[in-house]
């Protein structure tokens, strides 16, 4: 694992956009996550893309979860978030595009996911981190060996993502549909960033942590090519500067 720390979030995403277009290129398959975290990287791939025309023609995407029983068009679906922010703005063909599907045959669904990802291997899977250590939604607990499956979300995950829901006057769902730990793993790269002070602890549990299910960020020890961009606030419970 190798661990970048910068000043603050604008550094962070500056630093994973230099990692990131190494595998803005034909035929590479990326890894894709939702939240705060990767909307800076995904202004710069938008202005890269229109200052030199990087082209995702060739380029194919995996998500990493997405919320149960939310329909496609609802403001805070996955889907409707990584069009808003990342695919609309790219040239991407849809069909190139992959967000699990949190409706209709869910064991169905999490079964194609991981058959198609197992066809063509994510290059670099991009990852935030959630304050209790999930990566995707694999909460604390979550096996080491397991698949796209469905997950209940923890009452923090749920607390940490009300900002989204809480003006349409909606509660955050009960459930998503995530990446396994196993699906994540099998990633030939991975790229996590994490800045502020509510990230330290879950930041230290991956860097310094045992690996343990109860941070499941901390089975990316185990991985062969993990690059890891925090900030100094991120850091701050670091015992290794
Ligand atoms: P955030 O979420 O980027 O909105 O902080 C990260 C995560 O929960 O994985």
């Amino acid at each position: 694992m190798k661990v970048i720390v910068v000043k603050d979030y604008e550094e962070a995403s500056q630093k994973a956009f230099e990692v990131m277009k190494d595998y803005l290129k034909p035929g590479k398959v990326l890894g894709l996550a939702t939240g705060s975290t990767p909307l800076g990287l995904y202004k710069l791939m938008i202005e890269d893309h229109e200052k030199n025309g990087t082209d995702y023609k060739d380029i194919h995407t995996y998500n990493l979860d997405e919320y149960v029983g939310l329909p496609l068009n609802h403001r805070e679906s996955y889907y409707s978030f990584m069009h808003a922010n990342l695919f609309d703005h790219i040239g991407i063909p849809e069909e190139n595009t992959h967000v699990p599907s949190g409706l209709g045959d869910l064991e169905e669904n999490c079964r194609r996911y991981d058959e198609m990802i197992a066809d063509e291997p994510v290059d670099i899977q991009l990852l935030g981190i959630g304050a209790d250590g999930h990566i995707g939604f694999n909460e604390p607990g979550t096996p080491f060996d397991s698949g796209t499956h469905v997950t209940d979300l923890t009452e923090q995950t749920r607390k940490d993502n009300l900002r989204f829901f809480k003006d349409l006057g909606e509660e955050v769902p009960t459930q998503a549909v995530t990446m396994g730990l196993k699906t994540i793993m099998a990633a030939r790269n991975v790229l996590l960033i994490a800045t502020g002070e509510n990230k330290a602890e879950a930041v230290k549990g991956l860097i310094e942590g045992p690996v343990s299910t109860e941070c499941a960020a901390s089975v990316l020890q185990q991985h062969p090519s993990t690059i890891v961009i925090i900030d100094e606030a991120a850091g701050k419970l670091l015992e290794k500067k």
